[in-house]
């Protein structure tokens, strides 16, 4: 096991010595440290000079990513070798942004020409959408789609179409239906005009409960004003691995857009799942996207790992997580149109990395997976950052920004850039008991107004939030993911935690609709609490 060799053993032992040491000696013992910890490629500049670590700190990590064999894990992932064990697949989202004529190869099959097969595809299908060339059933020009999907199938399209609002075709609108809830799909289609919206039903499975229930409320919506069967051909299509569940929900396979079991759903935006956001910035935007993609590809598996940008964030976090004990890491993005940035990343890093068995089936005795949060930056700032600042918990972020804004006006841009430079400033230097004293601050609130500092931050800037950069913020996370479960020697590419909730929901749904008062047979807590539902129902109606 990785944690019994040499090189695990060093990062234990460095880590005692670390203990007492303060970012403000580290930066006093090394002033050229904010440049010498920098890393510049394929347009992203990562600072990480403000985080708990030296040069012997990077170093000692990047001998445990050798031991670990990162190299041939990263060379496995692109041979397109099973590397997802426990399903016994490829996990080769990188084939997804391949260039056309390039070969990537998985169960003997060369898999590009399909993929680019499904690329333009989509794109015939999104420009004769956004023309006005496909029309709806009473030749309408479409003017709303929404995106029926979860997980997966969901966070990626909605995450993508709202940072590049700025790039969409804003006379349409975009909307996104996940949850079960029946909210959800009623607060989507309230104010829409059947006439002119189209759902694209997303579903790696075709076979999610909450994708498939909600689908087929939004076909009985459509249905409900255009009353007549054959309009499902204009207003609905479908992206899915399974052709039969979608002939079985009543739309032609010739309006599937496919997907593969070799890409795992958190994986799949670069492909068919991205259908709507093509349609939203058109095919030279989503081709733009996968070229910024394509680059952070060429950079992971080419660059040296100490100026490697996925594989140092990767040794970061891992170090934090799992050599300081920080149970939880925040990225929090200083972009408006970044906001659901940071709830895309919870599926695409805890699904994948939330495990506590490694590849050979044995109990892990090291964290694994941090709890992933945050949200845009400068709204934290008003939140939750007192508790970053001045709390009791080691929480390192991740902050990220842009040198031009999307949107410039007036002296906003410089307002919020300002805020993240002096926040990880901040965080790193604090302000010490001597400092406030000095200030003329009255001695009883001279503790309070004390800064510790000494917290975590890395700095990643980008040019400006354009397609091209967010297919690199992504493939940079996606990396970093990559790069931790390889150290940690788990399958980052399964998500057999989240089975067991949805067989327990399927034997609950029809003791909930059961007419007469069914025999209940879980544990105490749950018989109670589904005796209450009925009755409480039952009392409404
Ligand atoms: O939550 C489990 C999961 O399988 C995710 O991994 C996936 O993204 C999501 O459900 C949706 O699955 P599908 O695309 O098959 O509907």
């Amino acid at each position: 096991m990785i944690a019994d060799s040499a090189e695990w053993r060093a990062l234990e032992a460095h880590r005692n010595t670390f203990a007492s040491r303060h970012l403000r000696d580290l930066f006093a013992e090394d002033p050229g440290r904010g440049r010498s910890m920098a890393v510049e490629a394929a347009g992203l500049y990562l600072d990480y000079s403000k985080n708990l670590v030296t040069g012997e700190t990077i170093e000692l990590l990047l001998a445990l990513a050798e031991r670990a064999g990162l190299h041939e894990r990263i060379d496995a992932m692109f041979a397109g070798e099973p590397i997802n064990r426990t399903e016994n697949r490829a996990a080769l989202h990188v084939a997804l942004r391949a260039r056309e004529g390039e070969e990537i190869r998985t169960g003997g099959r060369n898999v590009v020409p399909e993929v680019h097969a499904v690329l333009r595809k989509m794109a015939e299908f999104a420009g004769r959408v956004r023309s006005g060339d496909w029309t709806g059933f009473t030749g309408r020009r479409i003017a709303n789609v929404v995106n029926i999907g979860i997980g997966g199938s969901d966070l990626g399209p909605r995450m993508a179409v709202e940072a590049l609002r700025d790039h969409a075709d804003r006379s349409m609108t975009f909307r996104f239906v996940s949850n079960v809830d029946g909210a959800d799909v009623w607060e989507a289609t309230a104010d829409l005009d059947p006439e002119e919206t189209l759902f694209i039903v997303s579903s790696k499975t075709f076979t999610t409960l909450e994708t498939l229930t909600n689908a087929r409320t939004a076909r009985e919506w459509l249905l409900a004003s255009l009353r007549d069967d054959r309009a499902v051909a204009n207003h609905f299509v479908a992206v899915s691995s399974n052709a039969q569940g979608v002939a079985e929900f009543g739309i032609d396979p010739e309006n599937m857009f496919e997907m593969w079991d070799w890409v795992g759903g958190r994986y799949s935006l670069d492909g068919a799942i991205g259908l709507s956001l093509m349609i939203a910035i058109g095919p030279a935007g989503f081709r733009e996207m996968l070229e910024g993609f394509r680059e952070l590809d060429e950079h992971v598996r080419t660059a040296p790992f100490e100026r490697n940008l996925p594989v140092l964030l990767g040794l970061l976090w891992t170090w934090y997580g799992t050599f300081l004990g920080a149970e939880t890491h925040a990225v929090i993005p200083y972009s408006r149109h970044l906001e659901l940035f940071t709830t895309y990343l919870q599926q695409l890093d805890m699904e994948s990395n939330g495990k506590s068995v490694d590849l050979d089936g044995e109990l892990i005795p090291y964290q694994t997976g941090p709890v992933v949060w945050g949200t845009q930056g400068t709204d934290g700032q008003h939140a939750y950052f007192q508790l970053l600042h001045q709390g009791t918990k080691l929480i390192p972020c991740d902050l990220i920004g842009f040198v031009r804004p999307t949107h410039a006006i007036g002296r906003h841009h410089d307002l919020l850039m300002a805020s993240l430079f002096a926040q990880s400033e901040a965080l790193a230097f604090g302000r010490t008991r001597d400092e406030v004293r000095a200030e003329g601050v009255p001695e009883p609130l001279v503790p309070h107004r004390t800064f510790a500092g000494n917290r975590p931050t890395t700095t990643i800037l980008a040019d400006e939030l354009d397609p091209r950069t967010l297919g690199r913020l992504i493939a940079l996370y996606e990396h970093k993911v990559f790069t931790q479960g390889a150290i940690w020697n788990i399958d980052s590419f399964d998500q057999w935690g989240v089975e067991l909730g949805k067989a327990l929901a399927s034997r609950i749904v029809p003791e909930l609709e059961s007419q007469t008062e069914p025999e209940l047979h879980h544990d105490s807590s749950t018989n109670e609490l589904i005796r209450r539902y009925r009755a409480g129902r039952a009392r409404r109606s």
